[in-house]
């Protein structure tokens, strides 16, 4: 059997766990990894056995035998990496955020539709167990008509998260800080469960610790949803500052019952009120161990077998636009719009 190859852009925190999964996968091979910091790619191919290291992406794109790459790079990145490997004919499965900006996410939609190549975003929540099960619910109506819900993030990053890796402060290279990079993974889920459209959000970002870098350290928010007759809100508070860490929570309310999540780690998901089937997501074998490893798996799926996959580009516009308006409103102080133009792509 030709095993998918694929390369990893970026040998840093996460792409070590992409790697993990990778390596659990017997169809998936990685053909070659890359970093700007030529040792850190170097000790990654050792750790992970491949066969081939890079130190510039260009090359690495020039030289390397891959189907596809997984791009892990600081978010200011993202954009021009994706539109060269498309260039160049290949699949792109990229690290949240697909962009900093509206504009550039809209543009590789758009590159995508016009070359027919893949370009998968790892919203990998979608995967985990408990969101996909109360998305499933949420979706099906099983939760009646969705009043309101509520998403929490309280995570904490000590200071060697900016120390180690000076671009995660920049706002010019991150785009955002808990909000955009932390909490966009289960605003995603509550945007996918709630449904409808989200139309304007008033929101607060913050420096509550961290004052030397240029990006929020905490992140509150009400989002108005259209939802077939009525309004439904969406709250959000994030944080990577909170003492101790705790779990993720997000809680979807309707007029037939409640849906309850915690995790990441150890995901379960309480259903109050309504009897509900719980659905599983898409996932086998030892690639079914980890929300992770499942979208790995999605996206190869999708690429060779052409299978759905849970997050294909468009799919990562409205939380990009949501998040914006956010930012938005808390520079304003105003409510601000989200801008619709996802609208061309998707619902
Ligand atoms: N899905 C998740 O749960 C999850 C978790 C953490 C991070 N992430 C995302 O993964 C991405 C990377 O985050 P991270 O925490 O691993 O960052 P990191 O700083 O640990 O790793 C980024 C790596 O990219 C390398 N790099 C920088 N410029 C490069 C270039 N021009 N060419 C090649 N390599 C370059 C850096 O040297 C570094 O090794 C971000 O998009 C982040 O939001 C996702």
């Amino acid at each position: 059997m030709k095993k998918f190859k694929m390369a990893i852009v970026g040998c840093g925190d996460i792409a070590r766990y992409t790697a993990l999964g990778v390596r659990l996968n017997r169809k998936i091979e990685i053909g070659a990894c890359v970093d700007i910091d030529g040792e850190r790619a170097m000790a990654f191919a050792k750790k992970f056995k491949i066969k081939n290291s890079f130190d510039d992406y260009e090359k690495m794109l020039e030289d390397a035998d891959v189907d596809a790459v997984y791009i892990a790079s600081p978010h200011n990145l993202h954009v021009g990496m994706i539109k060269s490997a498309i260039l160049r004919g290949l699949d792109v499965f990229c690290e949240k955020p697909i962009a900093t900006t509206l504009n550039d996410a809209l543009e590789i939609c758009r590159l995508s539709k016009e070359t027919g190549r893949k370009v998968g975003v790892n919203h990998q929540y979608r995967y985990d167990s408990g969101c996909y099960a109360l998305i499933s619910a949420a979706r099906k109506g099983e939760l009646g008509d969705i009043y309101y819900g509520r998403c929490n993030v309280p995570w904490w990053r000590g200071p060697e998260y900016f120390g180690d890796a000076p671009w995660h402060g920049s706002l010019e290279r991150s785009g955002g800080g808990t909000l955009l990079t932390q909490a966009s993974h289960i605003i995603d889920v509550m945007l996918l469960a709630m449904g409808g459209r989200p139309v304007s959000v008033f929101g607060v970002v913050d420096k509550k610790v961290y004052q030397d870098v240029e990006v929020e350290d905490t992140a509150l928010g009400i989002v108005e949803i259209e939802s077939g007759r009525r309004l439904a809100h969406l709250t959000i508070s994030a944080s990577m500052i909170a003492t101790p860490e705790q779990k993720v929570t997000a809680e979807v309310y309707g007029s037939k019952g409640t849906g309850i999540y915690t995790g990441p780690e150890s995901p379960k998901v309480k259903f109050l009120g309504a009897k509900i089937k719980m659905e599983k997501p898409p996932g086998r074998g030892l690639s079914n161990l980890h929300a992770l490893f499942r979208s790995i798996e999605g996206f190869r799926r999708w690429v060779v077998d052409g299978e759905k996959y849970l997050t294909p580009v468009e799919e990562a516009l409205l939380v990009l636009s949501t998040i914006m308006a956010l930012y938005k409103s808390s520079a304003t102080g105003k409510r601000e719009p989200v801008d619709d133009r996802y609208l061309e792509f998707v619902r």
